[in-house]
């Protein structure tokens, strides 16, 4: 069953790169660890996630307003942010092979070989005896629970483990031309901070009252040491979060509110619901007093796409402390000033790519005309995220069908993306839009210049009805 699911993680990594969504990073040089580029059909699928996130943030709330802060920010923003402190992950180094480990996922995949051995029990007794250490932040109890398991390096196999230490993930850069002046900059590791910093900036200028949020899609940076799993773990990727201020004392209510809001929005692209599962946060990070983790079920299992953090009066009054300017808010109801509490939203857009890319990527038997069968890769992606809408055929190249064709493209393009191709038959021209997730082809044959109609095909049933030219860019526009 594992070796299933792993296979099939394999076809979509490899899918994906043959059809121009994801390519590793410098591809030519044999690409950069944990980096990767989307392609032309990739980077209109992850434009079409981000404004999706981005209405339903945005245009949808009347009481959320969108920024776009810069990734170099001040120094001591990660100071005040505590990431200078407490950015990092407990890692462990084997001696014999150098190779370094998140201790959290050495441990899980160790549980996940108990499980896979029928060990059910043992496998659930050591993760939370590991969230327990982890929790108390313990290493030397970590450490014993790795030596007393035998757990062994992948590389070596041996157990000739260091003692654990804490590993700052943030990557670091200098700002000024010469070096004896130059500063150390941090890229930011979350989009979150240029969010608090202009707290005030936004609220003054929209004039805005409290509830109300920020939202805002950014790159963020991590030195992840352990990066696998595809586009799931990067060190480069992009973030869609919100920051919600509110009156201190209503945050479990918003906490709440933002929970169920945020699952929603995933089942809204036609995910069934047993795809998705809550995953309330053990060890809470230094800023939040709740926090929840949204996981999909990738090919790998469950695993977090989404997280909602209570991140109470932490984040500004740090602010307000470090750069000794006042974050407080004036309650013109209640006469008071006070330092708003946050509830945030926060996504990986490259983990909701991946978890949309493998929701849609599906191998199925389709009949041929003898009888016999064939199998087709279809990636049935919501109407909405898919990177065409329509793929264009004329049946031939003469007999002035691309007349036809070229019309129709021109007619839709303004107000939809559309696919153009003359070459090859019809049948290996639908397989490639099946590929790529395009919902409708329409080819334009000899009736067409008789009667003003098409053939219209659709990507899921394969059916084919017939329709007049006049009407196809309306009836594509009703299924977005
Ligand atoms: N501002 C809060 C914050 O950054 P996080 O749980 O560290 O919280 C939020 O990150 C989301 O960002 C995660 O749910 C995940 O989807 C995404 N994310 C985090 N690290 C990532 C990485 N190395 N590669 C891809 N996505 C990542």
């Amino acid at each position: 069953m594992e070796s299933k699911k792993e296979s099939n993680f394999q076809k979509i990594i490899a899918h994906a790169k043959e059809y121009g969504f994801i390519y590793p990073s410098s591809d030519i040089y044999d690409g950069l660890s944990a980096v990767y580029d989307y392609g032309p059909t990739g980077c209109e699928l992850k434009k079409n996630i981000k404004d999706y996130w981005w209405k339903s943030m945005t245009q949808m709330h009347q009481n959320i307003v969108g920024i776009d802060a810069a990734i170099f920010m001040h120094p001591t923003t990660w100071k005040a942010s505590g990431h200078v402190d407490n950015f990092s992950d407990p890692m462990i180094d084997n001696k014999d092979s150098q190779k370094r480990y998140r201790v959290d996922h050495l441990i899980e995949n160790y549980s996940s070989e108990l499980e896979q051995k029928g060990l059910e029990k043992e496998a659930r007794d050591l993760i939370n005896l590991m969230d327990l250490h982890l929790k108390n932040e313990d290493f030397s109890a970590l450490k014993a629970l790795i030596l007393s398991h035998n757990i062994k390096c992948q590389v070596s196999n041996t157990c000739n483990w260091t003692d654990i230490r804490q590993f700052n993930l943030m990557f670091k850069t200098e700002i000024g031309s010469v070096a004896e002046e130059a500063n150390t900059l941090y890229l930011r590791p979350e989009t979150a901070q240029g969010i608090f910093v202009n707290f005030l900036n936004v609220q003054k200028s929209s004039r805005l009252k409290l509830p109300f949020g920020i939202a805002q899609i950014g790159k963020a940076f991590r030195n992840e040491i352990v990066a696998r799993q595809f586009i799931f773990r990067m060190r480069e990727f992009e973030q869609m979060e919100m920051q919600f201020f509110i009156p201190p004392g209503t945050q479990k209510k918003w906490f709440e509110y933002w929970k169920e809001t945020r699952l929603n929005w995933h089942l809204s692209l036609g995910t069934p619901h047993s795809k998705y599962q809550y995953k309330p946060h053990v060890k809470l990070a230094h800023y939040a007093d709740a926090a929840v983790d949204i996981e999909f079920e990738f090919p790998f299992g469950f695993k977090e796409v989404e997280g909602i953090h209570s991140r109470t009066d932490y984040d500004l009054s740090r602010h307000q402390e470090f750069s000794k300017k006042k974050m407080t808010y004036f309650d013109p109801e209640t006469n008071q000033h006070f330092i708003p509490y946050v509830i945030e939203t926060s996504i990986g857009l490259d983990r909701m790519f991946l978890a949309i890319l493998s929701q849609a990527y599906t191998e199925e038997p389709v009949p041929k005309e003898d009888g016999s069968t064939e199998e087709r890769i279809v990636l049935k992606l919501p109407t909405k995220l898919a990177p065409y809408k329509l793929a264009i055929f004329p049946l031939t190249k003469k007999d002035g069908l691309p007349e036809i064709a070229q019309t129709i493209y021109k007619e839709c393009q303004t107000s939809f993306y559309c696919f153009y191709e003359e070459k090859d038959s019809i049948g290996k021209r639908y397989r490639r839009q099946d590929a790529i997730g395009t919902p409708c082809c329409v080819t334009i044959d000899h009736q067409s210049k008789e009667d003003q109609t098409v053939t219209i095909r659709h990507r899921d049933t394969m059916l084919q009805e017939r329709v007049a030219i006049k009407d196809l860019k309306m009836l594509i526009n009703s299924y977005l």
